[in-house]
């Protein structure tokens, strides 16, 4: 479900008046309470009204391939990296130069230069296995710390991870698992995978949220939403697999045809300084590394230069014919096997 906010009232709090400065139509791919501070304080701080549309990161590429003709939204804030660089690639999004850039860490800038200047990096994250201690010693199982132990019989229906149609994170799981065994393997390991899980979620935070509420014991997600949900008391812990695991470039574009062209570049500016990057945190909702060099890491976020990260081949598993293909065999193959 699309969930659409109207932040009309709060623009009348805003000093300047928010019709004189234009509206925002922001597409947001990061956890809606984070969506939500980001428009709050941009337009408390720039009278521009912001109206946002909070869905993941597959579903924001259809629905902007989708209104392609006519174009809805102006800029597309956060997500997955691979679906920004397909988007970029499909001449959906347009080229900007923030002069902000010169701050970023330069894998925020390798997303810049891979997309032709139409995509860049505002937050990274590592893919991981979240669980739930208490349910775990409930059942006698021990945390999975690699990829082969996830396949184990003991974990039958214990696992829960998103369906990459409309789950960015589910994509980079997929492509990380090809890059780390080759194509064909990696989709015989998700078959042998398929009896341990119990559901595919649509968001890629869902599988996550469930271990937390204590409906599923373990979770595939990026390891910083686990700690989200452990900082907001639940009893989770996450590990990440010793083979080595994949990442994200969360990112940003701004939507060719934006009809509020100057508005959305003026996001997109304000969305790589420290002050716009420290929002996430200090709302508890986003510990993913911050793309600013001045944005600090927040105290128990995962720390990503001590996690062991495969060398992601963001140019591949970007391309947008190498995503479709692979999204489609894993419908068939995966997708569409009896549960
Ligand atoms: O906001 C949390 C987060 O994990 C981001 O780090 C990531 O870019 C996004 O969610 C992916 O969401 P989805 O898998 O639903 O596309």
């Amino acid at each position: 479900m699309v969930r659409l906010i109207s932040l009309a009232v709060l623009a009348c709090l805003a000093s300047v008046p928010a019709r004189a400065q234009g509206v925002l139509n922001l597409y947001c791919s990061v956890q809606i309470e984070w969506c939500q501070a980001a428009a709050t304080n941009f337009q408390r701080e720039t009278g521009i009204r912001v109206n946002v549309t909070q869905r993941g990161s597959g579903e924001t590429l259809a629905a902007i391939r989708a209104e392609a003709q006519n174009p809805r939204g102006d800029l597309w804030f956060g997500g997955t990296g691979d679906p920004h660089l397909a988007a970029a690639e499909e001449n959906l999004t347009q080229a900007y130069e923030s002069p902000h850039a010169g701050q970023l860490q330069p894998w925020a800038l390798a997303q810049h230069r891979q997309s032709g200047g139409r995509a860049i990096g505002v937050y990274a994250g590592a893919v991981g296995f979240g669980f739930n201690s208490e349910l775990l010693q409930r059942r006698g199982l021990a945390p999975p710390r690699s990829w082969a132990d996830l396949v184990d019989p003991r974990y039958r229906g214990e696992i829960q991870v998103a369906n990459p149609n409309s789950s960015g994170t589910a994509y980079v799981i997929i492509a990380t698992l090809v890059q780390l065994m080759g194509e064909d393997r990696a989709f015989a390991y998700l078959r042998e995978l398929h009896p341990n899980i119990n559901a595919y979620a649509r968001s890629g935070t869902g599988p996550i949220k469930a271990v937390a509420r204590g409906e599923t014991a373990i979770s595939l997600s990026f390891v910083h939403d686990a700690v989200t949900e452990k900082n907001a008391g639940f009893p989770v812990g996450w590990t990440t697999p010793t083979e080595g695991t994949g990442f994200e470039i969360g990112s940003m574009s701004i939507l060719r045809g934006a009809r509020n062209l100057a508005q959305a570049r003026r996001f997109y500016d304000w969305a790589l300084t420290v002050e716009a990057q420290r929002l996430g945190f200090d709302i508890g909702k986003q510990l993913q590394t911050p793309s600013n060099r001045a944005a600090p890491l927040t105290e128990g976020a995962p720390d990503l230069t001590v996690i062991r990260l495969i060398d992601y081949d963001f140019a591949r598993y970007g391309r947008s014919a190498e995503r479709r293909r692979l999204i489609e065999r894993w419908d068939r193959e995966i997708g569409a096997l009896p549960r």
